[in-house]
């Protein structure tokens, strides 16, 4: 039998990470889920605890648009696995990302919505608790073929991620078009763009300690992810779109969910630092691949978010603990 583990998933609540709550519990019955929502942890847990679940689902109260609240749940979690209440964490899968209207909107620190929730908050949320995971643990950040800017992969429903510093994509976008929703596209592409740089960089820093991957899961309409849109978009979002789940480059969330959980905890998808696409090994897009991009991500993500950057490569727990910006 597979030892027990833990394996933490933010954005637990809807769509693709309640399903990968569900494929998780399903997958091994020693498995325990610690299941982050940025409200009602409680329901949650007790929603996902029934029947296989019970006894093995924790929720977590995380909001990752807000700094303070990131802190506080990697300290509760770390606070449980230091005390035995939860199996050694085997596993993290930052699957929670929000998509806006504008690039105008901010977090509670005050860093622009879509960067700040799909890469700052999950950054500090990891940077808490790598010096937590277990021997061999799995990182899977959840991409998006958005990043790659091109039509083969993105339809042509977002236009491709900007180029700035880092420091800059990190505030709310002051560009001409900042208040459209073509710039909240372009902010959720930018977003995905250093999800995948960040996989590189996370990778970098564990070498033969920790696995990371980027995990595409393919377009998967019908989930929540289009509800700030018009109501035009959002009930295309929710019929015709679906129709796309007949394509390759389509899937529904139940089945993008048990790849997704076979990534965290199943055999080895590939190599460390892969991205996979619908769960195999694939190319990311050129853009991904650079290292001094990768290490500006880290290293001001580190300052934003108030945590050390160590001089130089791994291992990051080496750089003592997170506090305050
Ligand atoms: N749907 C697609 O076509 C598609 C394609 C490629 C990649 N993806 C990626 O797949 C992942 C899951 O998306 P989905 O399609 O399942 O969308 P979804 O149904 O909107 O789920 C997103 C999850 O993120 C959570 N979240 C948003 N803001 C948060 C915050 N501030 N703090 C904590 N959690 C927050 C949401 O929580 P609430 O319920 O509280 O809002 C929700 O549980 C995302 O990383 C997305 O980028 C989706």
């Amino acid at each position: 039998m597979s030892e027990a583990i833990s394996v933490l998933i933010t954005g637990a609540g809807r769509g693709l990470g309640l399903a990968t709550a569900r494929a998780l519990l399903r997958a091994r019955p020693e498995l325990h889920v610690v299941a982050a929502v940025r409200a009602g942890p409680e329901d949650l847990a007790a929603r996902l605890a029934t029947g296989a679940g019970a006894g093995r689902v924790h929720g977590l109260r995380c909001d990752l648009a807000s700094l303070g609240s990131v802190r506080a749940a990697g300290e509760t979690l770390a606070g449980m696995l230091d005390a035995g209440r939860l199996p050694p964490l085997g596993g993290i899968i930052g699957n929670a990302a929000v998509q806006t209207t504008t690039a105008t909107q901010r977090t509670a620190d005050g860093f622009e919505s879509t960067f700040g929730v799909n890469v700052l908050g999950h950054y500090l949320l990891i940077r808490l608790l790598l010096d937590r995971l277990a021997p061999r643990a799995r990182i899977v950040l959840v991409g998006s073929g958005t990043h790659f800017g091109d039509c083969r992969h993105n339809w042509g429903l977002a236009p491709g991620p900007r180029a700035a510093p880092v420091e800059v994509l990190a505030r709310p976008w002051t560009t001409p078009d900042a208040d459209t929703a073509g710039a909240g596209r372009a902010a959720y592409a930018t977003s995905k763009l250093a999800t995948v740089h960040l996989a590189h960089a996370l990778d970098r820093r564990t070498p033969g300690t920790t696995e990371v991957f980027c995990f595409d899961p393919g377009l998967m309409p019908g989930t929540g992810l289009a509800r700030q849109g018009t109501a035009v978009e959002r009930a295309a979002w929710h019929s015709v779109m679906h129709l796309t789940r007949l394509l390759p480059q389509a899937t529904g969330p139940r089945a993008a969910a048990r790849r997704l959980a076979a990534a965290a905890v199943g055999a080895s998808p590939g190599p460390s630092g892969s991205y996979l696409e619908r769960g195999r090994p694939r190319p990311s897009s050129p853009a991904s691949y650079d290292p001094a991009r990768e290490e500006e991500l880290w290293e001001t993500a580190a300052r934003l978010v108030g945590c050390p950057v160590p001089p130089t490569g791994p291992p990051v727990s080496e750089g003592g603990p997170c506090g305050t910006p």
